[in-house]
């Protein structure tokens, strides 16, 4: 029986989908459940997180490492903080590929989220390549210490990571339980190394194909502190399995 004192965490990352009577579905859907063993954040496309109305945690897909000005296309903490954004996901793996964001830029952006009062979701995971070569553990470890480097560990205790390997994510291919155990555990005493309270506190979330008929024997897992969901983060009833599996 799992026994942890992290309070689970479930985020809707909407990535670029969704609509304004999605956001209505769900925001119903949502408060219309128990949920109080769990922090739900909703992570939809910008324009959208107007459309939530009630007292939800609202968290952006992205930020800028600027504070303002001539950036054409990003958006600052400032402007999220004026839409009640509390959190934003940094360095999701499509972020990495497609906008080559780099571990630097990814510490950065944490920072200055951080700086601002805003929770960073700091995501890290590898490819299918990476896995294979026999390199994960390494990989993962440059990850993590380039936030650990920039944010100092004692700043570490305010974020919240997860772990998303590329070859699960919208691929219907999840890491097994035991897999995602594996690395968590893995990253819990990497971060353990430095600090060893920051690393018991810290939530660290499993994202890659997450179901409502595989969330509890993830979410089950010692330090699996709930996830990061894609796909079925758009249908508000599968959400809300996943979001009461995170007990
Ligand atoms: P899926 O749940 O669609 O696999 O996406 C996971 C993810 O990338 C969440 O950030």
């Amino acid at each position: 029986m799992k026994v942890s004192s992290r309070r689970p965490l479930v985020a809707a990352n909407w990535k670029m989908n969704g609509s304004k009577s999605l956001a209505k579905q769900l925001e119903n859907a949502l408060v219309q459940a128990d949920l109080r063993h769990v922090d739900v954040v909703i992570c939809p496309p910008f324009p959208y997180l107007s459309c939530f109305e009630h007292d939800l945690k609202l968290g952006a897909q992205n930020v800028s490492e600027f504070a303002s000005g001539a950036h054409t296309g990003e958006i600052s903490t400032a402007i999220l903080q004026e839409f009640s954004v509390k959190y934003v996901i940094v360095g999701h793996s499509e972020r990495r590929t497609e906008h080559h964001e780099n571990n630097e830029l990814v510490a950065s952006k944490a920072l200055v989220a951080l700086e601002a009062g805003l929770i960073p979701i700091v995501c890290i995971g590898e490819s299918e390549s990476v896995r294979d070569s026999g390199e994960l553990f390494s990989f993962l470890a440059a990850q993590l210490d380039a936030v650990m480097d920039k944010l100092g560990i004692t700043r570490c205790q305010d974020i919240v990571l997860a772990y998303e390997p590329i070859w699960a994510i919208g691929t219907g291919k999840t890491a097994s339980p035991e897999q995602a155990q594996e690395v968590h555990q893995f990253i819990r005493a990497h971060i353990g190394k430095q600090d060893k309270h920051v690393a018991a506190s810290m939530r660290i979330l499993y994202g890659g194909s997450v179901k409502g008929s595989n969330a509890a024997d993830l979410f089950g897992q010692q330090d699996v502190d709930g996830g990061l969901i894609g796909g079925a983060s758009l249908d508000p009833d599968d959400f809300l399995k996943i979001c009461q599996a995170a007990k």
